[in-house]
């Protein structure tokens, strides 16, 4: 995780020159600039495909789609996620079915035969644009904030699926999801994804709810008080029949959590409500 550290995105061949000087003559980034990689601009909409593998076995959870950008309509610097909604629209079924068919089963292929068999949850990080698929990134791991509105949507048991994958008897086990929406908004501390605040003490309001959970992350308790102690500090996550009323309930929740120097994007979900 570099936080897109040494990654410039040049819109044209004018910025790619100058970031070249910049790189080479000026030595921005040292001696770690010495090799570039240049690769294809890509565009499209993001989504999160992460999947349960086990050798050559393999569940795909319910499609997520996270918003990098700390600020509102996608501007501002990347984040590792300001909130995240399932299921992710951008993934119809027929795209559904190329992910599987060529990124994630060949993948899961390519490592038996490397002999690297893997067993764990495997993310990866996609370009969707007309149809066509491009891989960004592969991750080991699930997504944060992907992981809060997949989980909420999980009415089947997580520990009975790592045990299956464990055992490597995926093919019969049985995933139950809700057809329910799901949104989770982060709660971040100010400052973030720059140097933030710490040590903020949390107010947080809410009586027992239906349908709603609030994930700590970056929280510590200490004296009988929850303080901040992350730059992501809550994600604020919620059901809803569609995407509309998830948010809403996800909106909901946020209003009920308060602490000094608490920010977070008013619009998380627009792209999949559009
Ligand atoms: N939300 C992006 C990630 O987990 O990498």
């Amino acid at each position: 995780m570099a936080a897109g550290k040494g990654v410039i995105i040049c819109q044209n061949k004018k910025d790619a020159i100058k970031a070249l000087n910049s790189i080479f003559n000026d030595k921005a980034f040292g001696s770690a600039g010495n090799k570039v990689v240049i690769e294809e601009f890509l565009e499209g909409e993001e989504a999160s495909f992460i999947a349960v593998v086990s050798k050559d076995k393999i569940i795909p959870l319910v499609t997520s789609q996270d918003h990098k950008a700390v600020g509102d309509g996608d501007v501002g610097l990347n984040t590792g996620g300001m909130g995240a909604y399932s299921p992710a629209p951008i993934v119809s079924d027929e795209i559904h079915q190329k992910i599987l068919e060529q990124v994630m089963q060949p993948t899961m292929k390519g490592l038996i035969e490397e002999g690297s068999p893997y067993l764990g949850f495997l993310y990866a990080g996609l370009m969707i644009k007309n149809n066509e698929i491009k891989v960004l990134e592969f991750n080991c791991r699930f997504g944060d904030p992907e992981t809060q509105p997949i989980l909420l949507r999980l009415k089947s048991s997580l520990v009975n699926l790592c045990l299956a994958a464990i055992n490597n008897t995926l093919d019969s086990y049985d995933i139950e999801w809700t057809q329910a929406h799901s949104c989770g908004v982060v709660i971040a501390s100010k400052g973030y994804p720059e140097n933030y605040e710490s040590n903020k003490e949390i107010q947080i309001n809410i009586n027992d709810e239906n349908d709603t959970k609030l994930f700590h992350a970056g929280t510590k308790y200490e004296n009988n008080k929850i303080l901040t102690s992350g730059g992501r500090v809550f994600c604020a996550t919620a059901l809803g029949v569609d995407l509309k009323e998830a948010q809403q309930n996800a909106y909901n929740l946020v209003d009920k959590v308060n602490f000094e120097g608490a920010f977070f994007r008013k619009d998380i979900g627009y792209k999949g409500i559009k």
